[in-house]
């Protein structure tokens, strides 16, 4: 069943640094507006989740941690297990993986609320095929085409129970129109408004059209943490972004 989402929670800045430091200039100036924050494991393996975690929540802002689990089950539900301990809103595992290891993310997870007496239940995402690797790549990875293994990979997330997967928008129409993943919550990056440069995102859209294709939230980075100097920082970005969003 889907929850109604607010439109600023909509939007997952992708907060891609290497310091605490610039971390907390970028957020000094998101504080307040009730985004996500997507946190990768480039800056949480050298600052460590705990203090990362610690600076996205204090200032009020939804916690994404972009953990991007790929292990066999058992190491991947201790994994789950502990990441829950920091009460993200979000987590994310492999789910080019078996049944067995997406299973265990979500026993993890509710081990960790039963031991830690931990109220709010982090959704899982399941990250299906990176759209870094193309249709080639992914016959010679997978055996199947892109959009066969995207496919596959959510359909057996969406079985074993798990809250939705980050995909291309272009999936993203694919996965709303099936009737084994449409229930799914879709998270997608590549997203660029009108006014700010593709950076190496090839087949990018803007927040309106992925709105458009059933996309539930939308993993925004450099349109947001380094704007075009036209749009005036970083906040303004934001602000622009929302407008389109609401
Ligand atoms: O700066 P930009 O908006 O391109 O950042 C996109 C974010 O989404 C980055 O954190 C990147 O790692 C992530 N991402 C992506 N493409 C994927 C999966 C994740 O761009 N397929």
């Amino acid at each position: 069943m889907k929850f109604e989402i607010k439109p600023q929670s909509k939007i997952m800045v992708a907060l891609d640094v290497d310091e605490l430091d610039q971390a907390r200039v970028i957020l000094d100036q998101i504080d307040g507006t009730g985004v996500t924050i997507k946190v990768g494991n480039q800056l949480a393996t050298y600052a460590g989740w705990e203090k990362v975690a610690r600076l996205v929540k204090e200032r009020g802002l939804r916690f994404f941690a972009d953990t991007k689990f790929k292990d066999i089950p058992n190491t991947v539900g201790k994994s789950a297990r502990s990441i829950t301990r920091y009460q993200p809103e979000f987590f994310n595992i492999m789910i080019d993986n078996n049944q067995a290891a997406i299973q265990a993310s979500i026993e993890g997870r509710e081990q960790s609320l039963a031991d830690y007496h931990i109220t709010n239940r982090p959704i899982i995402l399941g990250v299906t095929v990176l759209t870094s690797i193309s249709d080639r790549e992914s016959q010679e990875i997978y055996g199947g085409s892109l959009d066969q293994k995207v496919l596959q990979f959510a359909s057996l997330a969406a079985k074993v129970g798990l809250d939705g997967v980050v995909c291309s928008a272009k999936e993203a129409q694919m996965l709303r129109s099936n009737q084994d993943t449409e229930g799914l919550l879709l998270v997608t990056p590549g997203i660029r408004p009108d006014w700010a440069s593709h950076n190496d995102q090839v087949r990018s859209l803007t927040p309106t059209e992925a709105l458009s294709f059933g996309v539930d939230y939308l993993v925004i980075g450099r349109p947001i943490t380094s704007p075009p100097a036209k749009i005036g920082g970083i906040r303004k970005a934001l602000e622009l972004i929302l407008e389109e969003v609401v």
